[in-house]
């Protein structure tokens, strides 16, 4: 216990405040992937540039990559920076889909300030224990915990899940008042990854299920909704990818129109990964396919820190609604 290192002694803070604003004022907080120091980076100087509140979230694949002790020391390293630049803007260091009451523990003992413990894949009684006890743990840290009921389609970390089963309304009650959760994951026809939906030539990409969205609003008023799988699969990404030697056919994502829509409800964390690793891929293919006497890392990095920061600078101007909300 004495060896633990608060999130507050590290400058963060947890989503409370930023989830009563968000759903008070119709927009939703981004809660952005990172891995690296140039991902971590253009997070921070994104939500500097647009005066956005933020929330930094690491995956446990993320934690392996790139070390717990790493990741705490890259998350005091943001908010030396934004001081650094003079911002104020609040900062979250999150745990995406957690797994087990362990890994919780481990980044709550370790300076986060928020975890979500996903225990969507087992059955809604023990979906019920496991929260339950993440909450009393990271409560007596004011640390802010999100649950998930319902499984998206797709890959959720180590958890394969083959069809969404979406969230049912009836539930969502009593897993809020039994665990004590501070926001709650839905699954509304959201997936994780750039495949988020099978097209047929010419086929729209279907509606999300906002009755479901309207129906979980009116069971929890208020009650602070998170959505997963929210990556648009930006087209342009997907081109400069396949142009430059890449192959992904058939990518495709949440329109902007629809990722609107829910920050205007009570969905006020909205999580992107995979719109970022598209900018990347997509910045780096094409800088070293063009300047192939480079072998700098910085260059190419360089490029793909500065298209993820105009990617996430649109998303909080114009998607989420996150900017001037700092
Ligand atoms: O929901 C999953 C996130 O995109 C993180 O992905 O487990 O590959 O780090 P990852
Ligand atoms: P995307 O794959 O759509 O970016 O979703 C990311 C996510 O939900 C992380 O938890
Ligand atoms: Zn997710």
């Amino acid at each position: 216990m004495s060896d633990m290192i608060h999130y507050k002694e590290l400058g963060l803070v947890n989503t409370r405040e930023m989830f009563t604003r968000a759903v008070r004022g119709g927009y939703a907080i981004p809660a952005y992937n990172f891995n690296n120091m140039e991902q971590l980076q253009a997070i921070v100087l994104a939500s500097i540039e647009t005066n956005s509140p933020v929330i930094m979230q690491v995956s446990n694949g993320a934690r392996k990559y790139a070390n717990a002790a790493m990741l705490r020391g890259m998350a005091a390293g943001a908010v030396a920076m934004a001081r650094e630049m003079g911002a104020q803007i609040p900062l979250c260091l999150h745990l995406d889909h957690g797994d087990t009451f362990e890994l919780c523990k481990s980044c709550i003992d370790n300076g986060f300030s928020s975890v979500m413990i996903d225990g969507s894949h087992h059955s809604y009684d023990d979906n019920v224990a496991l929260t339950r006890q993440v909450v009393e743990y990271a409560h007596k840290f004011d640390v802010t915990v999100e649950g998930e009921l319902g499984v998206l389609a797709g890959i959720e970390d180590d958890v394969v899940a083959e069809s969404s089963s979406y969230t049912q309304p009836d539930e969502v009650e009593d897993f809020v008042s039994k665990t004590g959760v501070d926001s709650l994951a839905i699954s509304i026809g959201t997936s994780h990854g750039a495949y988020k939906f099978k097209l047929a030539p010419g086929e729209e990409v279907p509606p999300l299920r906002f009755d479901i969205l309207t129906e979980v609003e009116q069971r929890i008023p208020g009650f602070p909704i998170v959505l997963h799988g929210a990556s648009s699969v930006v087209q342009e990404y997907v081109q400069l990818i396949n142009q430059y030697g890449g192959k992904l056919d058939g990518a495709v994502g949440v329109p902007e129109e629809q990722l609107r829509k829910a920050a205007a409800s009570a969905v006020c964390k909205i999580n992107i990964d995979s719109d970022g690793r598209l900018a990347m891929t997509a910045k780096v293919r094409e800088f070293l396919a063009n300047n192939p006497d480079e072998f700098d890392p910085r260059k190419y990095l360089g490029a793909a820190r500065s298209e993820l920061v105009a990617l996430m600078k649109h998303k909080n101007q114009h998607v989420l609604g996150s900017a001037g909300k700092a």
